[in-house]
């Protein structure tokens, strides 16, 4: 189910080697401390939080929970750090970034099996998707580090200084890179924070940044749930803010920053629209309608949760699509055969089924595959509504589950009119022969990232980000160096 051409793209051969779902390889210490100055240290207060398997309900390890002394710590070490990294000969730089990059590789299996075991998510998506692209993105940014003046001809760039980073739990690994990567090779320091139900794959990636030999204190990874996350956004030894995750926290964020010299990108929710045409080929359709809704469970901003079928092929297309369901495998995330892994947290599925109710509470029809669960953990069917309408709150609101809105169209306006009535602006797909309409829609469409015929692919090259309540600002690409950079005429 997931993106065949990213496996393609990203194929760094090891998929070829034993099969993954055996977790020999890994390695997860029972306990661990804060990543700050190049040491691991423990916090200030001695406090841990568990950490579980969403699939067995099983205590994985224990986590630092960094307090406000802690943050305070980390945000030290990074001003420590900074005039020698930022001063540093940018070519310098961007070995020490290559080198995380192939430690990364290196260790891939490793990175994938914890990010499932973690996070719940299909080794499948995280062996082919998740790790291959965060070494991507690390591989990216290393190369621009000393093209930085061809990156932006004429002007004269800075970097920013400390970079406050705050990510959620749908992919915990890449969001990371996406934070990190252009930071460093812009010459920042970095003090990030991991989401409290995935934080290991971070505190792996602490490893492989102490046995890339980077200077101490230019990446700090410190772990806890929002009050840490708070501590970060009003420390006053912060200059810029990165943030991804759910609206109203990006809202508190953006208040809190109001007034102040910080810098800020917020990456927030969506509520994409994918729009299938009659003369798209509907097979296709059919698979990235999928792609788009259940791919990591439906946790991910950009997924495809409205779906629009145009009126003279919508039954057929719906018909397929229950019969595709059917066909999906949900379960035990280091399965490689598994489509569908365990909902990230308990609170996550609480969050899905109240929207189950209130979908049909609303009058929605709901359609779940047959499929068999596992008794221990969180798991959902992949779900679809039909019969809904706009002002439907499964059709505007967030879900963050493998939960897909479904409505018809008949002409093209009344498809781009539907699509832009939300708040939020992230991402889109169309499904069409023509490619005049592709080019129509892209332009009408308020959206940061459309896809054509195809959904849910990500490339370090592309920029990402949304418009309205999705999000400021953008990351990835050129794009992406801009928001870590003072530029100056
Ligand atoms: P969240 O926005 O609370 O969590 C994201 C990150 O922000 C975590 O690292 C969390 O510890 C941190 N955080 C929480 N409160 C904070 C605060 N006041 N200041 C600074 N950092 C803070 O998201 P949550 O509660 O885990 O998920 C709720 C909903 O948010 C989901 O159902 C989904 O709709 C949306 N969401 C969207 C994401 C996206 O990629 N756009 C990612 C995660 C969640
Ligand atoms: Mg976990």
């Amino acid at each position: 189910m997931a993106t065949p051409e990213n496996k393609l793209a990203f194929d760094d051969g090891w998929q070829y080697s034993p099969a993954p779902e055996s977790t020999d390889h890994v390695r997860i210490k029972k306990k661990y401390d804060l990543f700050i100055g190049g040491d691991f240290v423990k916090p200030e207060k001695g406090r841990y939080f568990d950490t579980i398997n969403p699939a067995t309900e099983e205590v994985i390890s224990r986590v630092a929970l960094a307090a406000d002394a802690d943050v305070d710590k980390a945000v030290k070490a990074a001003r420590k750090a900074y005039p020698g990294w930022s001063r540093m000969k940018a070519a310098e730089r961007g070995k020490y970034i290559y080198r995380i990059a192939r430690i990364l590789q290196e260790r891939s299996r490793e990175f994938a099996a914890i990010e499932s075991l973690d996070g719940g998510k299909p080794i499948r998506e995280s062996r082919d998707v998740d790790v291959p692209l965060a070494a991507a993105h690390f591989f990216y940014y290393a190369g621009w580090a000393d093209k930085l003046e061809y990156a932006f001809p004429g002007r004269n760039v800075k970097p920013l200084g400390v970079a406050g980073q705050i990510i959620p739990w749908n992919f915990p690994l890449l969001m990371a890179a996406w934070k990190i990567a252009p930071a460093l090779a812009c010459g920042n320091t970095v003090v990030i924070k991991p989401a409290e139900t995935t934080p290991l794959t971070a505190m792996k990636l602490a490893e492989v940044i102490a046995d890339a030999g980077l200077p101490p204190g230019v990446v700090n990874i410190i772990t806890g749930a929002g009050e840490t996350g708070a501590a970060i956004v009003n420390h006053p030894g912060v200059d810029k803010i990165a943030f991804t995750g759910s609206t109203s926290v990006g809202r508190i964020i953006q208040k809190a920053l109001a007034g102040t010299r910080k810098h800020y990108t917020l990456e927030l929710g969506g509520k994409a629209a994918n729009i299938i045409f009659a003369d798209a080929a509907i097979d296709q359709a059919v698979e990235g309608i999928v792609n788009g809704i259940f791919f990591n469970q439906g946790h991910v901003c950009c997924a495809g949760s409205r779906l629009f079928v145009q009126e003279s092929v919508a039954d057929r297309v719906i018909q397929k699509l229950k019969d595709r369901m059917e066909t999906l495998i949900v379960g035990d995330p280091l399965d490689k055969n598994t489509d569908i892994g365990a909902i990230n947290s308990q609170e996550q599925l609480a969050t899905i089924r109240s929207y189950l109710k209130v979908g049909q509470d609303e009058g929605g029809e709901m359609f779940q595959s047959s499929c068999r669960i596992p008794k221990k953990g969180y798991w959902c069917r992949p779900t679809i509504f039909t019969g809904v309408s706009q002002s439907n709150r499964v059709v505007q609101e967030e879900i963050f589950g493998p939960v897909l809105a479904i409505q018809t169209f008949r002409t093209y306006n009344e498809a781009i009119s539907k699509a832009n009535n939300t708040p939020y602006g992230l991402s889109g797909g169309i499904w069409t022969d023509k490619g005049s309409k592709i080019f129509k829609m892209t332009q009408s469409v308020r959206a940061g990232v459309v896809w054509a015929n195809t959904f849910n692919k990500f490339d370090p090259t592309s920029p990402f980000g949304g418009y309205k309540e999705s999000g400021v600002g953008r990351e990835g690409g050129l794009h992406g160096l801009d928001a870590y950079l003072k530029l100056e005429a």
